[in-house]
């Protein structure tokens, strides 16, 4: 869902030149300047280095709900995933910007009571050490999809169907917990090229970033 949301505002922002979608599934879209690349394993990209440099943005969006999961199991996806990636591409890209979606009550001293919000916590401080040129998080709560955006977790898109019609009433009303897709893709690409004097971005920060381009 997010990241249908920032790849939709990449395709429309003149200053992107190019993308490439890295996930485990296609993304069935067809544009002049997405290129996908599909892997089933998303922890090693030793064969595919020459594919990942010359990027200056990683909008890394991948993430699952912790729900019926044991913590090492949501540690393997929500932490070692993101490391695997984000220690490539520091490597390959110093001049890179990268883009953690963790969310909002995540726990940065690692030791709370909350199982995703340390597993969140530790992902975060542990991408913050990596020698990216900048390195943001993003922290939002409730998301409003916009554009056709559908989330991939069941959970959500049950709850996004039965409160869709009041978060456009709440919105307004309610701006540090919600934000919506376009607002966080365009938030990204704001990020991205003129950077943020915070490296961790709550949901009103979020909503107050525009992209002026
Ligand atoms: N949605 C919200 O309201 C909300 C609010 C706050 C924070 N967040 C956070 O934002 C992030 C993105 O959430 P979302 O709503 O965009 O979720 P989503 O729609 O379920 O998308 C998650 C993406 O992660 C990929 N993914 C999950 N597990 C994977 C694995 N083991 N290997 C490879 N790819 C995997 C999924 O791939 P497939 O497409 O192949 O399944 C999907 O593309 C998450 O960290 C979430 O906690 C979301």
């Amino acid at each position: 869902m997010v990241g249908q949301g920032v790849l939709h505002e990449c395709l429309l922002d003149p200053d992107v030149e190019r993308v490439l979608a890295i996930g485990r599934a296609l993304l069935g879209r067809q544009h002049e300047k997405l290129r996908e690349l599909v892997r089933r394993d998303l922890s090693d990209y030793s064969d595919v280095e020459n594919e990942l440099s010359g990027f200056d943005a990683c909008f890394f969006c991948l993430g699952i709900s912790s729900a019926g999961m044991t913590e090492e199991a949501y540690r393997r996806v929500t932490h070692d995933l993101t490391l695997a990636a984000a220690t490539t591409l520091a490597r390959l890209n110093p001049g890179m910007t990268f883009i953690y979606v963790s969310g909002a009550g995540t726990d940065s001293s690692e030791r709370g009571r909350s199982m995703w919000a340390r597993v969140k916590g530790k992902t975060e401080n542990d991408l913050l050490r990596l020698p990216f040129k900048a390195v943001y998080m993003f922290r939002p709560a409730v998301i409003q999809p916009l554009h056709g955006v559908t989330s991939r977790t069941r959970s959500y898109r049950l709850l996004y169907f039965l409160s869709g019609w009041m978060l456009p009433v709440l919105k307004p009303l309610f701006p540090k917990y919600i934000t919506t897709t376009e607002q966080l893709g365009r938030a990204m690409l704001s990020v991205a090229k003129h950077g943020c004097p915070k490296r961790i971005l709550e949901s009103d920060d979020i909503n107050s970033l525009k992209n002026p381009g």
